[in-house]
């Protein structure tokens, strides 16, 4: 299969793009396309072979649900049932946006498209062409970040033509996202609202709308043997090919760790990578360093995140050594979803300096 990459400049110039994007959703086709958070990987999420075909995309295990992509309020309950108050709240303060809300499925969302489970994820990106994507395929789009499963989340078009090419049609190509990891996931479906997986949406501002919010134990610690309620938190996402290690400590001390630790591995005739912040890049002294942003600005590290993960896969690093993002009041902050990320990369390796 040719994959067609087109590029879309203005919206109001791209009607017959976004016509024939739409009418390959509704064909039961695979569409990549931007959203605020990162490249999705459509589907009608009505149709149990559509979905099927997401699976097979993106060699993702079976058993891990997909977020259905809605573009306006009326087509919530047509696949979400009990809604509840806090959900209206929710879509008020955040909806279009980086949020994603888990609810009782309706009959109409076929098991495919969520993995087996009678829930289902939904949620209404502020992305354009995103909303012009789910209003042209029919209302209803399955996406799955538009990554190879275990590969970084793609912030570009050209990340998604890395995985993607030969294996869908089109490529929607919006420029690159602006927040760059994936949507903040709350479970509304059980009595307590529960954040399962930390984005762009902190605890703070989720707080702010509906009151007190629980975080998924599973979430928290590395080997607790608490399984996450998100199917895919579980499995060891975002991964570079390397082996990362995460070093925490007053920042002095981290350059200085890393610089040991990469000199004696580079030493050993391994290629390094360092991930690294504008404020300490000029520090090191061996190693390929790839700077992710400015500590002062979580907007910046966050939107570079993927980009940098994947430099070093391009790169063939055997290694990488990454500063932390960790600190106070974490879930409240974007700094707690860069982590969460972060961690999940590292498959939670973490060393003190
Ligand atoms: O920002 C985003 O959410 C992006 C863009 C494309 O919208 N999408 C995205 O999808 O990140 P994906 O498939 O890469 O991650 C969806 C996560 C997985 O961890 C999955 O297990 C969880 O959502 N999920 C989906 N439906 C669920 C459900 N019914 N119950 C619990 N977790 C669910
Ligand atoms: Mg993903």
């Amino acid at each position: 299969m040719k994959t067609e990459v087109v590029k879309i400049e203005n919206i109001e110039d791209a009607k017959e793009t976004l016509a024939y994007a739409g009418r390959l959703i509704s064909e039961g086709a695979l569409v990549a396309f931007p959203t605020e958070t990162v490249y999705g990987l459509g589907a009608d999420a009505l149709s149990a072979g559509a979905s099927a075909r997401i699976y097979a995309a993106k060699g993702r295990p079976g058993d891990n649900p997909l977020i259905v992509h809605i573009a306006d309020m009326e087509s919530l309950p047509v696949v979400a049932a009990k809604i509840p108050a806090a959900a209206y709240a929710l879509a008020d303060a955040f909806w279009p946006g980086p949020l994603t809300m888990i609810f009782k499925k309706t009959a109409r969302v076929p098991e495919q498209t969520t993995g087996g489970m009678d829930t289902v994820a939904v949620r209404m990106p502020s992305d354009k062409i995103a909303q012009a994507l789910i209003r042209a395929g029919g209302g209803f789009i399955a996406a799955p970040s538009a990554n190879t499963s275990g590969r970084p989340s793609p912030t570009t078009a050209a990340h998604v033509l890395e995985d993607m090419d030969g294996r869908i049609p089109l490529i929607l190509d919006g420029g690159p996202v602006q927040i760059g990891l994936e949507s903040t996931i709350v479970d509304l479906s059980t009595g307590t609202p529960t954040i399962l997986r930390p984005g762009y949406i902190t605890r703070a501002m989720l707080h702010n709308v509906i009151g007190p919010i629980e975080i998924d134990p599973g979430l928290i610690a590395a080997d607790s043997g608490i399984k996450p309620k998100a199917p895919g938190m579980k499995y060891r996402h975002y991964a570079p090919r390397a082996q990362m290690t995460i070093v925490e400590g007053a920042p002095r001390c981290v350059t200085a760790a890393i610089n040991r630790l990469a000199c004696v591995e580079e030493a050993a005739g391994c290629r390094v990578g360092i991930l690294a912040t504008t404020e300490n890049a000029g520090s090191y002294l061996c190693g390929t360093v790839r700077c992710i942003g400015s500590r002062g600005n979580e907007e910046e590290l966050a939107a570079g995140l993927y980009r940098v993960l994947r430099e070093f896969d391009d790169l063939k690093v055997d290694v990488i050594f990454s500063e932390s993002f960790a600190g106070e009041n974490e879930a409240d902050r974007l700094g707690g979803a860069i982590m969460n990320r972060l961690l999940k990369a590292a498959g939670h390796h973490v060393i003190q300096a």
